[in-house]
């Protein structure tokens, strides 16, 4: 069967216009200071820890760090969450973080400063679809990327992040199995490539790692012979070839250890920079390009929804204990077995956060 192409641009649910007109103004630096100063007094009197995506704004990672939460790619946010003893759990992220943060402690409370800050994967695989996807296909081993709501969660065998995908599958495939994998094509087409598994992928992507352009990043490495190209696994086949490391966040992070080399060009969200600056104050770190010679506008590589996250609406939602997410207790056992697999299945291969890097695999 033909993979099943989804229009995840739905003005309704996926608008990113509506998601820019939601990012907050930078503040004045007497007012950052000042709700900064508040922040951490109202984690500590909420018994709060802030666990924050490296995505988010520069600020609410500090503080996450400040506070004794944390900074991470979404595998480790997961793992924080459930094992940290605080009553409270403040996700600064999107929507699928917080909801994975939920099923994981159902008992904790789970705030976010924006409920509605989305992700293009998980609004282009409605539940109903996606089951009817599985139904069609019920000799396959269902594997989704945490990008996506508890409800598909719910209809999946093993749910992955982009640091153990590439390991998952590999174990399923040696075990004989099929995979029917959701929502990232870029990211499936990649992970069969990398195990040999027979794959059939749903057709969602990300809207910011769509926005990498292969003849601008060929032109930028070419004129930087030193540089090494750090690619998350969202982008599309082309760039990934030109990478000379592939890996999730953390893998990024870790990969620009690598010894003797000075300068990076990064494909991934722009957020990103600001822990590699930090991690790295002595090398340079280069976007990749995200607009075509022919673009009238420059894409940013910066997810609107991710951009969301503020420290005003952290200061609201911590003063007002809400809103939280809450999530129909019935769908969170069944939601819970595939995320928790993938826990275990981590935890026992000793995988750590950045076991998504792998070294560059080529043009396919
Ligand atoms: P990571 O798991 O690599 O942090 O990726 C999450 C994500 O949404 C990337 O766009
Ligand atoms: Fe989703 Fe892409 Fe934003 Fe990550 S960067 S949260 S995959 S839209």
């Amino acid at each position: 069967m033909s993979p099943i192409e989804v229009v995840y641009d739905n003005p309704v649910t996926c608008d990113t216009r509506v998601a820019w007109a939601s990012v907050p103004e930078e503040l004045t630096q007497p007012r950052r200071q000042a709700v900064l100063a508040e922040l951490r007094e109202l984690l500590k009197a909420r018994d709060a820890v802030l666990v924050a995506h490296y995505y988010v704004h520069p600020d609410l990672q500090d503080l996450a760090e400040a506070t004794g939460g944390l900074v991470a790619d979404s595998l480790e946010m997961a793992r924080f969450g459930k094992n940290h003893p605080a009553h409270t759990l403040v996700v600064a992220g999107v929507r699928f973080m917080g909801e994975t943060a939920k099923i994981l402690s159902p008992e904790k409370t789970v705030l976010m400063p924006r409920l509605d800050a989305e992700c293009s994967l998980d609004l282009g695989c409605p539940e109903a679809d996606f089951a009817a996807f599985c139904a069609a296909h019920p000799e396959r081993e269902v594997v989704v990327y945490s990008n996506t709501s508890a409800a598909v969660k719910a209809r999946a065998d093993w749910v992955v992040t982009s640091g153990c995908a590439v390991a998952v599958v590999r174990h399923l495939h040696q075990q004989g199995k099929k995979i029917l994998w959701a929502p990232d094509r870029h990211l499936g087409d990649y992970v069969a490539r990398e195990t040999g598994a027979d794959l059939l992928s749903w057709q969602g992507s990300c809207i910011v790692h769509d926005e990498f352009k292969v003849q601008e990043l060929k032109d930028l490495k070419a004129s930087l012979p030193h540089a090494l190209v750090l690619v998350h696994p969202e982008s599309p086949r082309e760039i990934i070839a030109l990478a000379d490391r592939v890996g999730s966040t953390r893998g990024i992070l870790e990969a620009a250890a690598t010894p003797g080399v000075n300068t990076f060009i990064v494909a991934t969200d722009n957020g990103m920079f600001h822990k590699l600056r930090q991690t790295y104050p002595e090398k340079h770190f280069i976007e990749a390009p995200t607009a075509g010679s022919g673009a009238t506008c420059r894409s940013c590589a910066h997810c609107p929804w991710m951009s969301m996250n503020g420290l005003e609406n952290l200061r609201t939602v911590l003063l007002q204990g809400g809103p939280e997410i809450v999530i129909d207790p019935v769908l969170i056992p069944r939601a819970r077995l595939p995320i928790d697999r993938m826990l275990e299945f981590t935890r026992a291969s000793a995988i750590p956060a950045a076991a998504g890097l792998v070294p560059h695999i080529g043009a396919a």
